[in-house]
This record gives structure tokens, sequence and C-alpha cells, in this order.
């Protein structure tokens, strides 16, 4: 980023993306979902695939188990969907942390749910 100010390069555009690229954390999604605005998506989907979610759901419904996801059933809100998580990790013994069963919540709700944007957070 200093090579391109040392360079003279100027172009507001240029100085604009460098910035945007300092600026953001490798970790966070561009487009924070509005359901889940702290959530991280990226530890989300780590942990989803580290405990085995969807190949316990896949010996259950079959497929690949996203046949679970019922948005319309009894899971019908972002709300419920974090509860939902927490409950399982309680069940299951995974001991999430609260932040970890909001970004299991949010991989889920961006991958499968997709609850509306004008349903309020939590
Ligand atoms: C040992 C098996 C098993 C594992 C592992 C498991 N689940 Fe489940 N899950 C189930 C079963 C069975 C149901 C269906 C429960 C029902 O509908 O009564 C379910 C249902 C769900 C639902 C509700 C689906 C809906 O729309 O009604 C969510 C959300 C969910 N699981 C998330 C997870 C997540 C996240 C993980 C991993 C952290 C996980 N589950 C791990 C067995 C499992």
């Amino acid at each position: 980023m200093s090579a391109a100010r040392w360079l003279g390069l100027g172009a507001a555009a240029a100085l604009l993306s460098a910035a945007a690229l300092a600026q953001a954390p490798a970790a966070k999604p561009a487009a924070p979902l509005h359901q889940y605005p702290d959530a991280d998506l990226v530890l989300g989907a780590k942990l989803y695939a580290e405990h085995r979610c969807a190949a316990c759901h896949a010996g259950k419904v079959g497929g690949d188990g996203s046949a679970i996801y019922r948005p319309k059933g009894r899971i019908n809100t972002p709300g419920l969907l974090r509860g939902m998580v927490d409950y399982c990790s309680t069940e299951l013994k995974l001991g999430l942390f609260p932040e970890e069963v909001t970004a299991v919540a949010a991989v889920l709700q961006r991958d499968h749910y997709r609850f509306p944007a004008t349903q309020a957070p939590r």
C-alpha cells in the first residue's frame, strides 16, 4: 500500500481499494448478515464441518442432509434458528461458546434458511 503511494499513483480508486484491503480483516464477510450482524461466517463454516452436523442430518433425511432445514417449519425465525443450534450444542455436548453458536446459525441462515432481512436480529 505504501508502495502505491510512493509511486504516486494518486488515483482515488487505487487509494480507496488499498484502504479497504487494509481495513478488512480476513475472517469477516464482505457483507454482514442482517440477522446476525456480528457473526463470523468463516468460524461458523469451520465449526459446522468439524462437528459433522450435515453428516448426522444426512443419515436422517438422506442427500446432503440439508433437507432437515425447513425455514417454513418449526424453526422459522433467526432467533429460533440460533436457539436450535444452541440446543443442539448442549444436547450433543459440543460446548460451543455463544459467539460460536451465532456463527453456526449465521452459516445456516446464509446457506439454507434465508430468512428475510426484515426480520429482527436475534
Ligand atoms: C447426532 C445427530 C445430529 C448431529 C450431530 C446434529 N444434528 Fe441437528 N438435528 C438432528 C435431528 C435428528 C434433527 C431433527 C429434529 C427434529 O426435527 O425433531 C436435527 C435438527 C436440526 C435443526 C432444525 C431443522 C429444522 O428446520 O427444523 C437444526 C437447525 C440443526 N439440527 C442444526 C444442527 C447443527 C448446527 C449441528 C452441528 C453443530 C447439528 N444440528 C448436529 C440430528 C443431529
